[in-house]
């Protein structure tokens, strides 16, 4: 018997059937076109193949160092949010003691580094250093750093020995460095690109030491594909809808995409999403602004604002039915507090769950476009079902707006920036154009 994946509903304007089933056609196309990029291993379509990774290289590396006390993952954009969000969702606190602490280092906040440098102790820690191109700045001065540190505490030889490295199967400096020193090494499919590569070695090699079930979440992208790929009729497939509605509103000027989890374990899956949507999407002038918000606690600080401000967002609440660890309210202890007794016997969860209810009926009822989305529990399938369910979202939105979902002119044209500014040879000449745009904005300077 297939497992309840999850359920999805839509309320607000765009809803007619006829509007609707007029995309039928451009989403098979789409489909089709997400496929044929698949099978034909082109660049960026390689994300719709991980669920049917082999994950026998991966689960054995992990295994070598399952006695480290401390993880130190160091990366960024896409070889980071994916993995703070697995963390956030599925190792929360209190872990067993064999689970080691986690540590992204993704930003160059020296402050980072100074913390770092007081608290951890290498003898017992592991350093994962991942970046598909092998040569982002940021991630090869945090990697530069934290590599110094290790050697000067272990000596060179043990330090290679605690060093994972996870980049391009074959070009780039991180794989040559792999080449140099015989360090681990896990590869990055080509085809798969940074924000879609959760599910690759970039996400699951994390989740695996942290005792995440990395089998559950592949089980679960499958079962979304699945889902996905039984029906070519609109008002049957979760995923088309998304995109449709979601592109419809983008039209009508609803260019602002809230996805407001109801769950703190889902805050970064929010964060993550919105790396997602806005990298693939936001191009040629087009895209929808993603805002990250947080159920119950965004009901005292943003929804008045979506409730009754511009109509110029698009809003997907999602709950989640079941939690396993609940607690019940329990009765006010004096007659004081009398008023408060419609709290009592509520459990947490359920509680939750009904405040999203209300804030999506209040939503509805002011006009405001929602989806309305649920999973049973939050767990490494529903979980591994939900990343799938937005990947295949933003590359299929991307292709009905007629852009490449798979490519990130911007955010290139700012690591070129940062190169030059830090005197990398050969980007002498972008100096240059870095340095017109600079005075443009000193035009305006205001010192206080
Ligand atoms: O999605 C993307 O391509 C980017 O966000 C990258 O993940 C990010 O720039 C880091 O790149 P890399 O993994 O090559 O270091």
């Amino acid at each position: 018997m297939s497992r309840e994946l999850f359920s999805l509903a839509a309320g607000g304007a765009l809803l007619e059937e006829e509007l609707l089933q007029g995309f039928a056609a451009p989403c098979e196309d789409a489909h089709r076109k997400i496929l044929a990029g698949f099978r034909e291993n082109r660049t960026g379509f390689g994300w719709y193949g991980l669920p049917d990774m082999s994950l026998e290289e991966l689960r054995a590396l992990a295994a070598q160092f399952s006695s480290v006390n401390t993880v130190v993952q160091i990366g960024i954009g896409g070889s980071a949010l994916g993995s703070l969000m697995l963390q956030k969702a599925l190792a929360f606190h209190p872990v067993p003691e064999s689970i080691p602490d986690f540590l992204v280092l993704d930003n160059v906040d020296p402050r980072d580094l100074y913390r770092l440098e007081h608290t951890l102790d290498p003898v017992s820690s592991l350093l994962v250093v991942i970046s598909k191109s092998g040569g982002t700045a940021e991630t090869m001065a945090n990697f530069l750093w934290a590599f110094a540190f290790f050697e000067k505490k272990l000596g060179r030889q043990e330090a290679l020995r605690r060093t994972v490295v996870l980049t391009d199967p074959e070009s780039g400096i991180l794989r040559n460095f792999v080449t140099e020193t015989g360090c681990a090494s896990l590869s990055i499919p080509s085809s798969v690109g940074g924000r879609f590569s959760v599910l690759s070695p970039v996400g699951l090699f994390g989740a695996a030491l942290l005792g995440i079930s990395v089998e559950e979440l592949l089980d679960g992208a499958r079962a979304m594909r699945s889902r996905i790929e039984s029906t070519f009729r609109v008002e049957e497939n979760p995923a088309w809808l998304w995109g449709i509605l979601s592109h419809l509103h983008e039209k009508q000027g609803r260019n602002i995409s809230v996805l407001m989890p109801y769950a703190d374990g889902l805050e970064d899956f929010a964060e993550w999403f919105a790396q997602l949507w806005g990298e693939s999407l936001g191009k040629e002038g087009k895209g929808t602004t993603p805002v990250r918000a947080l159920g119950a606690i965004d009901q005292h600080s943003q929804v008045q604002l979506y409730a009754e401000g511009p109509d110029d967002k698009l809003y997907t609440l999602l709950a989640v039915r079941t939690h396993e660890k609940d607690y019940l309210i329990p009765e006010p202890p004096s007659a004081s507090l009398g008023a408060l007794e419609y709290l009592e016997g509520h459990s947490f969860g359920e509680m939750l769950y009904a405040e999203a209810q209300a804030t999506a009926s209040a939503l509805v009822q002011k006009g405001r476009p929602l989806f309305w989305l649920e999973i049973p529990k939050l767990d490494a399938f529903h979980l591994g079902g939900l990343v799938f369910f937005f990947e295949y979202v933003t590359a299929l939105t991307g292709i009905l707006m007629g852009i490449n979902p798979f490519d990130q002119p911007g955010v290139e044209l700012g690591k070129i920036h940062t190169y030059s500014l830090m005197g990398r040879k050969g980007y002498e000449e972008h100096a240059e154009a870095v340095e017109k745009q600079r005075e443009i904005m000193r035009r305006l300077l205001v010192k206080g």
